[in-house]
This record gives C-alpha cells, structure tokens and sequence, in this order.
C-alpha cells in the first residue's frame, strides 16, 4: 500500500508530485501461479527481505527460485558485473528521479537479454513511474510492498498474453543417427541449469528409443506420451505433473521408449505441448530423433533455434547441407542452425577436416567436440553428465559455451561493450 508520508520525506521530489493511485485490494483479480523463473532481489531495508523471503515460500512461487541479497540498487549493479542476471531482478533503492535514472542506466548495462527489473522505491510520484515505465522496467512498486502485491505483480509480467512467450525452443537434430546429438542436448541442458543456474526442460521427442530418462537418471512413469494423448487437458498445471524433476533447475519430458505402438504424428502434432511448456520455462530442449516425418520436420521448422550436431564424414556433410539448406531457406528471418561437430579424432577413421566442414556449410561450429568413448561411455553407462564424471574435461566447456549462445548470454557479452541492453534498447525504440 502506498504510504502518503513518504512524499514530503524524500529527496528529489516535487512539491505538485502526483502520487499514484493505490488499488483497491478487494478488487485484486485472482493472482496466477508464477513460471518456473529465477528471481533475485536487492533489499536496502529489512522490511522488504522479509517479504520476498515469505512470497518465496507462497504456493503460488512453488515454481520460482528465489534469492535475496541484501543491498539494493547499488549492489545489483555490482554483483551483475561478473555474474549473469536471473530472469528478474527485484531492486529497492531510496533515490529520487534523477540519481535513480542514472543509477538503473548503470544496471541495464549489466543486464543479460529477457531480464526483467521491478523497482521497489520510496518516493510516490506518477512521473517518476512513467520515467522507469518508459525506461523499460516493468513495474514501480512503493514500499512497503505487502505479499500478495508483489507475487501479483510477478504474475502479472509473465502471464501477459501479448508478451513475448517466457521461454525459447531450441531443437537439437543429429546430421545422422546416433552422432551425439541426444547427449549434446542433455549435457547442454545440464549447463543452462548448474552453470547459468536457470530452468530448463528437455523434452525426449524420440518417443520410441529417447535415451533422456537413461541419461539422466530417471524412470518416470509418464511423460511426452500423456501429453500428446490427453490434447484436451494439457496446460501448465497438466504439464507440470508430467515433469520429472532430474535437479534443481532441470526437468525432463520423458519419452515412453516402449515399442507397443507407433508414434506417427502430424506435422503439427507437439505445437501445442511447445507452445504450453514454453510459457513457463526459459528454454525447452527438443531431443529430436533422427527421422524424417512430418512431425520432425515440422518442430524443427517452428523451433526458436536449432542445434545441429555432426560427425565429420560425407554423409553428415550431405545430410548437414540438406538440413541448413531448407532452414536457411524456410526461416529467412532466423539466426542459422548452430553447428557441433562431435567425435573429432575417432581412431583410424579418416576424417572430413572442421575446416572444410564449416566452409561446406557456410557456418562457424559453436563446439569441436573430441571422440572419447571412455568419458562418454562411462557418463552414459552411469547414467550421468559429463560434467559429473569429469568436471575438469575441456569437453565440459564446450557444452558450457553452446549454452551460453542458445540462452543467449554471450549476446551480453558484446551488448556490454557497447551495445544496447535490454531495458535501455526498448527506451531507444519508443522514442525513435
Ligand atoms: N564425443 C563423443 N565421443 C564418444 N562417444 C560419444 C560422443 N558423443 C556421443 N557419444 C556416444 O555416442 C552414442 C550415441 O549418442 P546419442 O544417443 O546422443 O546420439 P543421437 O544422435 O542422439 O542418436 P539417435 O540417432 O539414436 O537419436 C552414445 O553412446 C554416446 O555416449
Ligand atoms: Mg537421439
């Protein structure tokens, strides 16, 4: 609720501020659960600590995963210097229009792409809102924030119909069978959720043989085939049953490897899983199998990126050659496929060079990755990562690094050297 008080108090503020309308609590629609996202807030004052501390714990941030740092603005901004952002950052600060205009400039430049910030302020003032409004931040709150306000507010900015979907899609597709392409996706899932501690779900779409459950450990009694069957039921709340929950950030879509039924599809047949999983995860891995249906050809076409993964031989290359054709060709306004080129240096096998690779294709690999079948078979046969049976194995660098680009965290790298980051590059658009 507002606190009228605080107007005279604050530094920077107008004598005619126009305060903000507070909202009538009764008048509070029903507050949607929050999707699987990552929050961390800065607090200057207790009061504010205590109250992310009790929204984490709501039923309605089940999903969430909530940090709280103590600090505010001026502790966001350093932190994010060397660290990636979380999908929200909550930050309060006691400054008044000016500074605190300066002060979120010096936080946009730290901001990976798709953070979102809630500023939770002192000062009651509708210019000063419709300032941060326009800066890009998507919410003015005034303390003291009471719980449901807040978890209303975080609900509010991710169940927007009109904003762009929470997660990204990204297909992973071998150039041929068994190259790689399930373990690259499963390892790179594993990094998007230790290294850049954000949620994912792999979703197993080999329904007949996926290895995903194997891989991760898991044997779970449902999965994508519940969803594909019950078309009627399946949103988030479904879809969230059918997840099997691999580690802390991590989630698999299972698929049933059992053999008692075919799995032709249409083409569009996982769009609406897609879609649903989408809006509550930050990335959702598509483990395609290597086949040629209509289905596959279809989620590959609709994915927000795609991941292909080759062995360098002759038949990955032609094969590799026909899939970025019809990618470059159908998704004219999309970034080409990423390329992985896996079981490099396999003994006595002559080999394609990654060089001329990457020249047949026109495209830069985003991972070399070595053939070492004790590392990788001794993971599988263990049902781990690579990271987890050898952390130190440069190979883990490369899943690392392949992360980074889907999540798009290394397009921060460069938006920090000069760029335009996310809230500020918004500001640029409205006013251009
Ligand atoms: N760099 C590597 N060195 C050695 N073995 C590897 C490497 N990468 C993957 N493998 C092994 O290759 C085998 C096939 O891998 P995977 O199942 O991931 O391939 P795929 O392309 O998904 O196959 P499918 O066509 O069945 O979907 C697995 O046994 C895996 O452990
Ligand atoms: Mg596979």
């Amino acid at each position: 609720m507002i606190d009228p008080a605080f107007d005279e108090d604050e530094e920077g503020i107008e004598e005619t501020a126009e305060p903000i309308e507070a909202a009538a609590p009764a008048s509070r629609p029903e507050v949607r659960p929050v999707p699987r996202i990552s929050i961390q807030a800065f607090c200057e004052s207790p009061d504010l600590a205590a109250t992310i501390e009790a929204i984490a714990g709501d039923r309605r941030m089940a999903r969430t995963h909530v940090k709280v740092h103590t600090g505010g603005l001026a502790a966001a901004i350093e932190f994010y210097q060397d660290s990636a952002t979380p999908n929200l950052i909550v930050v309060e600060t006691s400054l008044g229009r000016d500074p605190l205009n300066a002060e979120l400039d010096r936080l946009a430049e730290v901001c990976d792409a798709g953070t979102k910030v809630i500023v939770v302020g002192h000062v009651n003032d509708v210019e000063l809102y419709r300032d941060l409004i326009r800066r890009g931040i998507s919410e003015y709150m005034i303390a003291p924030v009471e719980p449901l306000g807040m978890i209303s507010a975080i609900s509010d900015l991710y169940a927007d119909r009109t904003a762009k979907p929470l997660g990204r899609s990204i297909a992973f597709i071998g150039g041929k069978g068994g190259v790689g392409s399930s373990t690259v996706s499963h390892n790179v899932a594993w990094s998007i959720a230790r290294t850049l501690e954000s949620d994912v779900v792999v979703a197993d779409l080999d329904l007949a043989f996926g290895t995903a459950g194997l891989d991760f450990n898991q044997d779970p009694p449902q999965g994508i085939a519940e969803a594909i069957n019950a078309p009627e039921r399946l949103d988030d709340v479904f879809l969230d049953r059918l997840l099997a929950r691999c580690s802390d950030h991590l989630s698999l879509l299972a698929a049933p490897a059992m053999l008692d039924r075919t799995y032709d599809f249409d083409e569009t047949a996982f769009a609406q899983i897609i879609d649903v999983a989408q809006g509550g995860v930050p990335a959702l891995l598509l483990d395609l199998p290597h086949e040629w249906t209509a289905w596959v050809r279809g989620t590959l076409l609709s994915a927000d990126e795609v991941v292909l993964t080759v062995e360098p031989d002759l038949g990955n290359l032609r094969n590799a050659k026909n899939i970025v054709d019809l990618l470059r060709q159908a998704r004219k306004n999309d970034v080409p496929p990423r390329l992985v080129i896996n079981k490099v240096g396999m003994a006595k096998r002559p080999e394609i060079s990654v060089e001329d690779f990457a020249e047949a294709l026109k495209l830069t690999p985003d991972a070399v990755i070595p053939c070492d079948p004790q590392l990788f078979g001794t993971a599988a046969n263990n049902g781990q990562m690579i990271a987890e049976t050898d952390a130190k194995s440069p190979v883990v660098e490369a899943f690392d690094a392949i992360a980074r680009v889907i999540t798009g965290r290394s397009e921060l790298k460069r938006a920090r050297r000069g760029g335009l980051s996310p809230f500020l590059s918004r500001l640029r658009g409205k006013s251009a």
